[in-house]
């Protein structure tokens, strides 16, 4: 029997079971199945938390994007692969057919080998959300090398960072990009980015929005002519399993960015199937996912979920909010859209418009709904639900991590009821477990605790570039022989999941994944500044704020506190991006610590939420004076 697509409850049930009972039975015939082998598995799974070491479909070979393209060309080679909405609603969509992919992909993927790009280089991507991007990660894919996208929302520290930290050969990037009425000097920030990163080579260039950049000889070359003149073919290379496809950074509580490193197989297999059945998707679905491709949600269900499954999949460049906040129903009801999925903050900041804005636009295409990033509250749900939907269209609330590489619990559309604020009930082959805190399994419904998953799923993964300790530190040793997610969550009376947020020092803010040492770090490089310490507090549209107590060096510091938190601010957006600003700024004399020195964010966090009334003992505490200073002075 193939499991590969769940119609209904029972099945739903039954397949989950099978999943569980015989997790190899069950993915080896869905990898059998409905993919595009050179070389069949020795082993299906083989896996040590201890260790941690995970391999699926050992001895396997193949290549992703034969599987993304190459097998699509006999049966679906004039459909749309990708599906272009530009910035500007007047310049006109572009649909790019799998036969024409295939050309792109390859033209890109010989270039990239003309410029010295083997199997195993890294290369790393800053593109706006153009075709450019999704081509130049399946080329890479093609030829083996490990593509490494950073948003290109990130300043030039970070962008420097995460090039030097993989050592990639080669940034792709773009003369600029749009981002709604404004334009963005892309090129600029990679240069001041490799002012610090010696072992880059070369730099291509797309061009996207024709301004007069600097182009440094022996290192930068323009995209388009290259490939112009390179061969429509390219072989694809043929991987292990268990190579690396990409690395993708995502920040961790302290120190540096983690470079979460995905291999191949088990990757395509699960996003593939996870694509399939959390979508619902069929063969002339409209489908569009309105994440950028920098994340990983970009990655799994943007380019290789969809592609795999030969979808439409649209790549929209622009911002909700441009050139009205109608632009999303409107790209709806122009392509005629049939699953659309986005993040809560962006559900949050629409619902705030007028209604008109969706009520004028023919939103009958739509089937499925999906939210992803942070939990989403249950005004947004109702609105999307009662607006977007229609009342017609199941909501599915997928919570999974760039860590998991796909969907881990969700709702399957038509199958599973939903409910809001649940993410509900695990895909297939997918094992939640709630520890407490002394480690142990809390068994039954109706409990709540840290969420831990027991046992491997395919996409999930391998390691953090460079450091198999750190991956082993964070995920695989708080709780024995589990992975642990940094999550909490309950389990209600009928088994549904809840993800109740974050229990450890990142704070989802607009569904980007933000630590606090980073931040931190950032800001203790001001000249100004002693110490600092950050948290999150509840924001309306944002899910959550950040909130800033800062100590400045001199006690009597004279200069203006406004002038002192714009820089503050300026320096978060130099080192790490606009996104990591803070919304309010403390200034403080100090910040309660234990007494073995580590801040008490617990008791920050509450004042930052305005939520005093119960903080708890801080008789303990090395400095409890101050918590009544804080408390006086809060914004
Ligand atoms: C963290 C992972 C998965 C791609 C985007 C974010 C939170 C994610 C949900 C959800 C509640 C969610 C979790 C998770 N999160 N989806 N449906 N409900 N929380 O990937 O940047 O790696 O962040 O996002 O806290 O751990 P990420």
């Amino acid at each position: 029997m193939s499991n590969y697509h769940i119609k209904h409850l029972e099945e739903y049930f039954q397949v989950y079971r099978k999943s569980v009972r015989n997790p190899e039975l069950f993915w080896s015939e869905i990898a059998e199945e409905h993919f595009l082998w050179r070389k069949k598995w020795n082993k299906v799974l083989n896996w040590d938390f201890t260790k941690p070491e995970v391999k699926w479909f050992e001895g396997a070979k193949l290549n992703i994007t034969e599987n993304c393209i190459d097998r699509h060309l006999y049966v679906r080679g004039e459909k749309t692969a990708i599906l272009f909405e530009p910035n500007d609603p007047e310049e006109p969509a572009e649909h790019i057919t799998y036969n024409q992919l295939h050309e792109r992909v390859c033209k890109f993927a010989n270039v990239l080998k003309s410029r010295g790009i083997k199997k195993g280089d890294r290369v790393c991507i800053y593109l706006p959300m153009i075709p450019e991007l999704a081509i130049s990660v399946l080329a890479c894919a093609r030829i083996g090398a490990i593509h490494s996208v950073i948003f290109a929302g990130f300043s030039a520290t970070a962008l420097a960072t995460r090039i030097n930290d993989c050592e990639a050969k080669m940034v792709i990037t773009s003369d600029g990009s749009y981002r709604g009425s404004k334009t963005i000097d892309l090129k600029g920030i990679v240069d001041d980015a490799l002012e610090h990163c010696p072992g880059i080579e070369s730099v291509l260039v797309a061009k996207r929005i024709n301004s007069d950049i600097q182009m440094k000889a022996e290192r930068d070359e323009w995209l388009q002519p290259l490939l112009d003149s390179a061969d429509t073919e390219c072989k694809p290379e043929i991987m292990n399993a268990e190579d690396p496809l990409f690395i993708l950074y995502t920040s961790g509580s302290t120190g540096k960015p983690k470079g979460m490193m995905h291999t191949t197989a088990g990757y395509m297999v699960y996003t593939a199937y996870t694509f399939k059945n959390v979508f619902q998707y069929r063969e002339d679905d409209i489908y569009w996912c309105t994440a950028d491709i920098g994340w990983i949600t970009g990655h799994s269900y943007i380019v290789y979920g969809p592609l795999a499954n030969g979808a439409t999949t649209v790549m929209f460049e622009g911002v909700p909010s441009y050139p009205d906040f109608g632009r999303f129903w409107d790209i709806v009801q122009k392509h005629k859209i049939t699953q659309f999925y986005t993040a809560p903050t962006a559900i949050r900041a629409l619902a705030k418009e007028n209604l008109d804005y969706v009520t004028e636009h023919d939103l009958s295409s739509l089937k499925v709904l999906g939210t992803v990033g942070e939990p989403i509250n249950e005004e947004a749900w109702h609105w999307y639900n009662d607006h977007v939907g229609e009342k017609k269209c199941p909501i599915v609330d997928t919570w999974w991590q760039t860590e998991t590489g796909g969907v881990l619990i969700s709702p399957i559309p038509f199958a599973t009821p939903t409910k809001p604020t649940y993410a509900t009930l695990p895909m297939p082959g997918v094992q939640p477990a709630l520890m407490d805190e002394n480690g142990n399994e809390i068994d039954g419904n109706q409990v709540e605790g840290r969420l831990c998953v027991k046992f491997p799923w395919p996409s999930m993964a391998r390691t953090i570039w460079g450091d198999h300790q750190r991956y082993r530190d964070t995920y695989f040793s708080a709780f024995k022989n589990k992975y642990f997610t940094g999550d909490g969550a309950l389990r209600d009376e009928v088994g549904y999941y809840r993800i109740t947020g974050r229990v450890d020092d990142v704070i989802i803010v607009s569904g980007h994944n933000l630590g606090t040492a980073p931040i931190e770090d950032a800001i203790n490089e001001h000249p100004a500044v002693a110490e600092s310490a950050i948290v999150g507090f509840p924001h309306d549209i944002k899910g959550n704020a950040l909130y800033g107590f800062v100590i400045l060096k001199e006690v009597g510091e004279s200069r203006d506190r406004n002038n002192l938190s714009r820089e503050v601010n300026q320096q978060i957006t130099e080192r790490i991006g606009p996104i990591a600003k803070l919304d309010k700024i403390q200034f403080v004399s100090g910040l309660p610590k234990t007494r073995s020195g580590k801040i008490m964010r617990r008791i920050l966090r509450k004042i930052a939420s305005k939520d005093t009334s119960n903080l708890g003992d801080t008789s303990t505490l090395l400095n409890p004076e101050v918590v009544q200073e804080i408390m006086d002075n809060a914004l």
